[in-house]
């Protein structure tokens, strides 16, 4: 098969990494790629992924039998409805679909027309009674701005004063049209996990739980950031606990289905599901869902995946769950974020990258791009603020871990910065 990835971070190395080792994946591209894809696959560097006639016409020119869409922008901008109404095979759901994530109002109206567990909310369209709810509220609120707004969209306020400033800055444009609606949620407590399904024909194949670590720093302080590290599998996740996050899934899964995209537009989900969920005291509450692999949670399921992501892939993209057969391996994985200094701030770009070779020589560990690009010269060089994912594997989590932060110390480049600590919530880390 021919197939084309669309994205440039390290959720999309791991997607091309795993389809690549299929004895199917005859030409692989990613669009734009980076230095990572590079090796394993044709970059298209020049390829606009939110221009949707400009992604047709490059999958009709290359015989394209199927686009894999990995971040949410392009699926809200309904990359995927195009490419189908062009026959072309895709893996991502429809426009309406991914309001799931677009919209966070549309999503918590869905979640309570099927009373899927989650935060009360209130959304709001005028800053005075915004203004007025946060007072009347005691203890923290969470502020979110509706629509996409590269993650930067959520306060999670302690505070009175926080969460005024907060609605503000989502009225005053902050988020752009984003924060035209502003959703004010009651503040849930409990640790967070994610778990990821595959998506299609109204049923939900679940993958095996991760868990991020969000904040910049360790002992989860510092500013929230896209993620700084991940581990799968997640013991704190009982079986019970399992069963009735899989129940979620499945149920939102046949939703897709039974109910509307916005404005009463069809649903067509071919995909990946991505529930965010709290344990809180009271069971497994959704905090969110998002339309696409998570990152950097893709980074240690995909690794533990036995099944051939080709077949699983298509089979999703052509609605025939009946071909999907998902099997993984007892292993753990550990992600390590390597970021620039001053992420998720701003920092500088360009840095030499040195010691990938031996770091990815080592036993169990594999290292996926984020933010790479290699020079004219062929100079790997840093290019965003999250910058490689060092992944370790192994039969214990120390070990796994301990292969991870190894690889991580063969690696350097100028600003190098990282959280000693992931996965700390199982065992914490000696040096
Ligand atoms: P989101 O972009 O909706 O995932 O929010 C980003 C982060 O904010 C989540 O991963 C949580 O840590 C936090 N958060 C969002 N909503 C809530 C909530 N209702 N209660 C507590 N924390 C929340
Ligand atoms: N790791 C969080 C996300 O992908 O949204």
């Amino acid at each position: 098969m021919k197939i084309l990835v669309l994205g440039s971070g390290g959720r999309e190395h791991a997607i091309a990494w795993a389809l690549a080792k299929s004895p199917r994946c005859e030409t692989l591209y990613v669009a734009p790629g980076n230095g990572g894809t590079a090796a394993i696959a044709e970059n298209v560097p020049t390829l606009d992924i939110l221009d949707g006639d400009a992604v047709v016409k490059f999958a009709q020119e290359k015989a394209i039998d199927l686009v894999v869409i990995g971040p949410e922008a392009p699926l809200v901008e309904g990359i995927a409805d195009l490419l189908r109404q062009n026959d072309i095979a895709v893996f991502g759901p429809n426009a309406s679909g991914a309001a799931l994530e677009g919209s966070k109002l549309y999503s918590k109206q869905f979640m309570a027309t099927i009373n899927v567990p989650t935060a009360q909310y209130l959304a709001f369209e005028e800053v005075n009674a915004a203004l007025d709810h946060v007072r009347s509220q005691e203890g923290p609120v969470v502020v979110k701005a509706d629509g996409l707004a590269a993650g930067k969209g959520v306060v999670v306020a302690n505070t009175t004063d926080e969460a005024e400033k907060a609605v503000r800055n989502c009225f005053e444009g902050a988020f752009g049209d984003a924060g035209r609606v502003v959703v004010i949620e009651e503040c849930m407590t409990g640790p967070e996990c994610s778990l990821l399904a595959f998506v299609t024909g109204g049923e939900a194949f679940c993958m095996v739980p991760a868990q991020d670590h969000k904040r910049a720093y360790d002992g989860d302080k510092g500013p929230n950031t896209g993620g700084m590290g991940s581990y799968s599998p997640v013991p704190l996740v009982d079986e019970k606990t399992l069963e009735a996050m899989e129940a979620i899934m499945k149920q939102m899964a046949a939703a897709t289905q039974a109910q509307q995209g916005p404005g009463g537009s069809a649903i067509d989900y071919r995909g990946v599901l991505y529930g965010g969920f709290m344990l809180t005291d009271e069971g497994p509450k959704i905090v969110e869902f998002n339309v696409r692999f998570g990152d950097p949670e893709t980074q240690v399921v995909l690794p533990r995946l036995e099944s051939d992501l080709v077949d699983v892939m298509e089979a999703v993209a052509l609605e025939r769950p009946a071909d999907i057969h998902l099997s993984w391996s007892d292993q753990w994985a550990v992600c390590v974020v390597l970021a620039s200094q001053g992420y998720p701030g701003s920092y500088e770009k360009g840095k030499p990258i040195f010691g990938l070779d031996e770091a990815e020589s080592m036993d169990g560990v594999v290292v996926f791009h984020a933010g790479t690009k290699l020079s004219s010269d062929g100079q790997l060089l840093t290019s965003g603020g999250r910058v490689l994912n060092v992944v370790g594997l192994g039969d214990s989590f120390e070990e796994a871990r301990d292969r991870a932060y190894a690889a991580c110390d063969k690696i350097d480049f100028e600003g190098k910065q990282f959280r000693s600590d992931i996965g700390y919530q199982i065992a914490p880390r000696t040096r």
